[in-house]
């Protein structure tokens, strides 16, 4: 039996109705016990700005302290113009500095992406991977969950209503777990 990990869960839309966090929210739900999942809010963090690497606003230094504090990082993204949502990119931005005090360093990590799109927002989910290597982030390759179709995946309060959605986003955590539990020591 694995110990409970904590998981940061960033969702990179910041729309109301967004399909990335109803799958967030749905996997929360459904995580194994072993998996705490909080969403942690992007929308309110400050466009990074190196100039203020030394005094970094509140937001910036309490967003780094919450992911400091976690076990791994659940990235949840929609693609925008093939590649990664600027919200997201600027909190990764903002977690990564100043240089050598990067809050990813070790984190163990897995991509959803998810769009109404036939493919899945393939192109945002490996923008984000080269970030990933940069940051020393281990991101999980197998499964790769790139969920297509997603505008047809929920229902109007909004569950997750595709069984074999459900069935394979259930693998996808169970793996997240073995490879949270994998990288835990690099992670300490
Ligand atoms: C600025 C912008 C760019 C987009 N570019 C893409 C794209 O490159 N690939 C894609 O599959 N969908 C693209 N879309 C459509 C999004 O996949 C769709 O709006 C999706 O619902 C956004 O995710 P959300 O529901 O979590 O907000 C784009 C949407 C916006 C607003």
């Amino acid at each position: 039996m694995s110990e409970v990990r904590d998981v940061v869960a960033l969702v990179g839309s910041l729309r109301k109705e967004s399909l990335n966090r109803k799958m967030a929210m749905a996997l929360r739900a459904m995580a194994p016990q072993s998996l705490k999942l909080e969403i942690v809010e992007i929308g309110g963090l400050p466009l990074y700005n190196q100039d203020l690497d030394a005094t970094p606003p509140p937001a910036a230094t309490a967003f780094k302290d919450r992911v400091r504090k976690a076990d791994a990082v659940l990235f949840v993204t929609p693609e925008y113009n093939r590649s990664v949502p600027g919200a997201l990119k600027n909190a990764i931005d903002v977690g990564s500095r100043p240089k050598g005090d990067s809050a990813w360093s070790g984190k163990p990590c897995a991509i959803v992406s998810v769009s109404p799109g036939a493919i899945g927002a393939f192109g945002a989910n490996h923008h984000l991977r080269q970030s990933l290597v940069f940051l020393d982030m281990p991101a999980m390759q197998q499964p790769e969950a790139y969920i297509g179709g997603a505008d047809k995946l929920f229902d109007a309060q909004g569950n997750l209503t595709s069984d074999s959605t459900r069935s394979f986003m259930n693998k996808f955590l169970a793996a997240f777990v073995t490879w949270i539990d994998h990288n835990a020591v690099h992670a300490a």
